[in-house]
């Protein structure tokens, strides 16, 4: 008779379902939690929803895939906060759906880029990134300068994402085609990047 230990190795049902078991255990205490804890579900104080303008940049971001380059998740160690500010906290992305922090890290992390540079900065470098930057291997992108903003699509975004509990009025939700109208992609994407991390206050 053999130990529990060696009946547990070499019955590989037995093994899996005591794997599962574990784990499901262990994502219960770990994540249950967070749904509950006032610093994961409330917002940091100051922080406001996205401008129907940075709502629009945003989009922009996912469409393009600034994702797969960039993270926005500052980590809580010396070396990285001494780089680019205060690390991330939960609290400085309640309205973000979906978050977009993001893991891979080909470029800088960008969680507290905004106010860094001048919009023209930002104007330049996502034209043509060498121009600022020569030795930069991120893509250029011209095209952002020509496209507009489509208001009515910013506006149902919107109306959306407060189903989903984020606080824009209906005033809010009826300016958004007027506030973004005329403005290019390019401009959008500047507006989000600029507001990205300024929430929290005494970062830089
Ligand atoms: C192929 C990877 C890649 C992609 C995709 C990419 N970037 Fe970058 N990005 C980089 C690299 C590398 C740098 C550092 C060199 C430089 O500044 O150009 C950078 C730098 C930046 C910076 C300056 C950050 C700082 O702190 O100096 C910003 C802002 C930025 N990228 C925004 C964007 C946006 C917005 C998009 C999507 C439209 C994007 N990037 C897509 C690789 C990428």
């Amino acid at each position: 008779m053999g130990s529990m230990h060696e009946r547990i190795e070499k019955n590989m049902t037995l093994m899996i379902v005591l794997i599962v078991l574990v784990v499901a255990v262990g994502g219960l205490v770990e994540i249950v939690p967070l749904f509950f804890q006032r610093s994961t579900t409330e917002p940091v104080p100051g922080l406001k929803p996205y401008t129907a303008l940075e709502l629009a940049g945003r989009d922009i971001y996912q469409r393009e895939g600034c994702f797969n380059c960039h993270s926005q998740m500052i980590r809580p160690f010396r070396a990285e906060v001494e780089r680019y500010g205060h690390y991330s906290v939960a609290g400085e992305s309640v309205y973000d759906h979906p978050f977009l922090w993001g893991s891979k890290r080909t470029g800088p992390d960008l969680a507290r880029v905004g106010g860094r540079y001048s919009d023209e900065w930002h104007r330049v470098h996502l034209m043509n990134p060498r121009d600022v930057v020569p030795e930069s291997n991120m893509p250029a992108y011209p095209w952002l300068a020509k496209a507009k903003v489509d208001g009515a699509r910013v506006a149902k975004h919107m109306k959306a994402l407060q189903r989903v509990g984020v606080p824009y009025t209906e005033e809010d939700i009826a300016n958004a085609p007027k506030e973004v109208e005329g403005k290019t992609e390019m401009e959008a994407l500047i507006a989000y990047l600029q507001g990205l991390g300024t929430a929290l206050k005494g970062t830089r």
